[in-house]
């Protein structure tokens, strides 16, 4: 075969013009090619790829890590094709690729942005040095249900942290310069609402207002956008009757026209042919259409595109414009990657997985990740001086694999440090450390072994108990109905408090869990997500006082499942509930007249708030805030105004602090949350030093979709508080005013 160069040398660099004069010289069939992206899954590229490549019928590749395939499917497309255009190489690098680095939710509880950028980076120089230059990371559907399997993914329950988070992933992951070395394309998805499924069951339906859309799920992809996503993936699941796939409003309207999007959009994995399967569409054919015309520029894993597109073309039915315009943002993607310039991987030019830095990056988030989210007693941390002995139980305490979560094809287990292990270290033979499984598995309803581990407990100065969920409990496609600590884990709990010996449980786990059957019953309580490779240093540092546990809760936790959704930023309704207008079930009398029990929003059996507040998270330290104040009562609507608050560490050690500053509307053109995030920072103080934490707020910033679902800040009267959680009580007003 006669090749073409890509590139010829006289055309000028400029992005765009080298997109136009490749476009000129493609036929149909090559233009096709670039939308469609094949799963590569093999060893090496079977023929019938090999085939494709060459005959430019491929634009994207995904679920190859093996950088001497990789290799070789970039040369079949460079050297072997008729135009050579390198190939986009996606993988799923969600939290780390050969390192891994806590859950995403576990990312968020760290209120830690330098942290996540820095993670997606190491990510990103692991998964580059094997040959992949496209990621389908960040994850930023608002995710409110922890039924939902795929909270484990998420960012937690907030638009503010989501957005700010998704920022740091995307700038980690794409670095300065998408050509650089080391630097993958990142990808915003799921487009849009897939985090408001229906009772948390993945892939069903969700049903969200405009006006919620664009105010809660829609703003962590706009700041996705602003910052340079290059490409974003469509949603599976259908919202007000049009799944994410053929949804022109969102993919167009909002996408395209409001925000202006250039880069890529990709389906999801065989998500153009589900559009049939939803009810949409009658035929493939028909699903191509919709896609395409909504604004699908690639599919994943399918060949509907590759099936139909041409005669749509052909028919009339599509213009070519319209293919023109998807391909030109697939092959933008490709220039602004360097992947005509560099196709190839030389993977002694990056740093090998796995390295000292990549292994403290991990650890210093996994230790940051974890939420201290009860001390009774001061508890913890552990003294070694004073213990000589230590009972460490439960499923999860020498667990390599589970302690990584969802989403690690290619975590290399072997390099993971298991709390057993690293406790064993950290202790050495100053104590005498008694290790007892107990259960096969978190979900084992087998207690034979509990008397064992009962037995060393009781002999024990102290039970540390690892538990919650295996790695597959959560995960796309792993919802949960019942959300209590699977199996007979409880029971154990039970078991093991009736000894009279201090309690400690840390938890891993993909997703908030109902905890309120065993909080009772423990001295102090970790909840440590699932933490990754590190997770054993990690955890032993804070167990034993090298480090004072510092994340905050992304997500609220409810009493009961049947409080789900339960958020901090909810409406006022028409009835709030308050400590003395709600009665309990337990306390109805016989014969209770209908209005007795008081006539507001909450559950009898479960109140309103929550067992764990959303920004919830205990310290070593302890930590005090006071002082808040507003630098002016009133501002105009294009300025800005600082509230600030003294925060003193009134403790005698120095540790980490996040500072959470809330606002309220008081009254807007649609009802507006009773609390929302505006602000964060996480503090270092030593021991007895004051700061003073201030927020600058401008107008913009208090901007939200009103009624007519534009943008604006609207005047009136404002609420705001800092605090170290959302039930922070220290508040000060200021009200905006028109300008001029
Ligand atoms: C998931 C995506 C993922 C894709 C590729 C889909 O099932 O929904 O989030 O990126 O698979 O693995």
């Amino acid at each position: 075969m006669t090749k073409t160069t890509a590139v010829p040398s006289n055309v000028p660099n400029p992005v765009e013009q080298r997109v136009a004069d490749l476009l000129a010289r493609m036929t149909l069939t090559e233009k096709v090619g670039q939308m469609r992206q094949v799963n590569a899954s093999e060893g090496h590229p079977p023929d019938y790829l090999a085939a494709l490549i060459r005959a430019g019928s491929v634009g994207a590749v995904i679920n190859q890590a093996d950088v001497h395939v990789i290799n070789e499917l970039q040369r079949l497309a460079v050297e072997e094709s008729r135009l050579g255009i390198p190939l986009l190489v996606g993988r799923d690098v969600i939290h780390g690729f050969r390192t891994i680095f806590p859950i995403p939710l576990g990312q968020a509880a760290t209120w830690n942005p330098e942290l996540v950028r820095e993670g997606a980076r190491v990510a990103a120089l692991e998964a580059a040095a094997a040959g992949i230059n496209w990621t389908f990371a960040p994850m930023i559907d608002i995710a409110r249900d922890p039924r939902w399997g795929r909270i484990a993914e998420s960012f937690g329950e907030d638009v503010f942290l989501t957005a700010a988070l998704a920022v740091a992933m995307v700038e980690g992951l794409q670095g300065d310069d998408l050509s650089s070395p080391g630097s993958i394309a990142a990808c915003a998805k799921h487009f849009a609402g897939y985090g408001a499924v229906e009772s948390g069951c993945d892939y069903a339906t969700t049903n969200i207002p405009e006006n919620q859309l664009r105010n809660v799920y829609l703003p962590p992809f706009k700041a996705a956008v602003e910052v340079g996503v290059a490409t974003l993936m469509t949603s599976f699941s259908d919202i007000d009757g049009v799944p994410g796939t053929a949804n022109a409003f969102l993919l167009r309207q909002i996408l395209r026209n409001e925000w202006g999007f250039p880069g890529v959009v990709v389906s999801d994995w065989d998500s153009v042919h589900q559009l049939q399967i939803h009810g949409l569409t009658e035929n493939d054919g028909e699903s191509a259409f919709e896609a395409v015309t909504a604004g699908v520029d690639m599919e994943m894993a399918g060949d509907v595109y590759a099936n139909h597109l041409a005669a749509l073309v052909e028919s009339g039915r599509i213009a070519i414009g319209m293919i023109d315009a998807a391909v030109a943002n697939v092959l933008r993607t490709k220039f602004q990657l360097g992947l005509f310039e560099h196709p190839y991987v030389e993977p002694a030019a990056h740093p090998s997985p796995g390295s000292e830095h990549a292994l403290l990056a991990a650890k210093r988030m996994a230790a940051q990740s974890v939420v201290m989210l009860k001390n009774d007693s001061r508890t913890l941390p552990l003294s070694i001086q004073q213990l000589s002995s230590v009972a460490i139980i439960g499923p999860l305490a020498d667990a390599p694999y589970e302690q990584l979560g969802t989403w690690i094809f290619d975590g290399d287990v072997a390099l993971s440090v298991t709390p057993l292990e690293a406790i064993r270290t950290l202790l050495g033979d100053a104590v005498e450390v008694r290790h007892l499984r107990a259960m096969e598995n978190s979900r084992s309803r087998e207690t034979e072994a509990f008397n064992e581990a009962v037995e060393a407990a009781h002999a024990c100065d102290v039970a540390i108990l690892f538990l919650g969920e295996e790695s597959i409990l959560s995960g796309e496609a792993h919802s949960r109905a019942d959300i209590h600590l699977p199996g007979d884990q409880a029971k154990l709990v039970q078991r093991i408090r009736e000894t009279g010996t201090p309690v400690v449980a840390v938890i891993m786990a993909g997703r908030p869990l109902t905890l309120a059957n065993i909080v009772d019953d423990v001295d102090a309580l970790l909840f440590a997500w699932h933490p990754g490779t590190m997770a054993g240093p990690a955890i032993a540092d804070l167990l034993f006082g090298r480090e004072s546990p510092s994340g905050k809760l992304p997500v609220s936790f409810p009493r009961m499942v049947g409080q789900v959704p339960i958020y901090y930023s909810h409406k006022n309704s028409g009835k709030p509930p308050s400590p003395d207008n709600i009665v309990h079930i337990d306390d109805i009398d016989t014969f209770a007249e209908q209005t007795s029990v008081g006539m507001t929003s909450f559950h009898l059996d479960a109140g309103y708030t929550p067992l764990f507040a959303f920004g919830h998270g205990l310290s070593y330290a302890e930590f005090e805030y006071d002082h808040i104040r507003t630098g002016a009562h009133t501002v105009s609507i294009g300025d800005a105004v600082t509230i600030s608050a003294e925060l003193t560490n009134k403790s005698d050690i120095a540790a980490d602090e996040v500072a959470q500053l809330y606002v309220r509307d008081l009254a807007g053109s649609v009802t507006r949350p009773i609390r929302q995030l505006a602000g964060f920072q996480r503090l270092r103080l030593e021991p007895g030093q004051t700061v003073t934490v201030a927020f600058r707020l401008h107008t913009d910033d208090l901007a939200f979709y009103g009624r007519d679902q534009n943008l604006a800040a609207e005047p009136g009267e404002f609420h705001a508080w800092i605090g170290g959680s959302s039930e922070t009580e220290l508040r000060t007003e200021f009200r905006i005013v028109a300008s001029g």
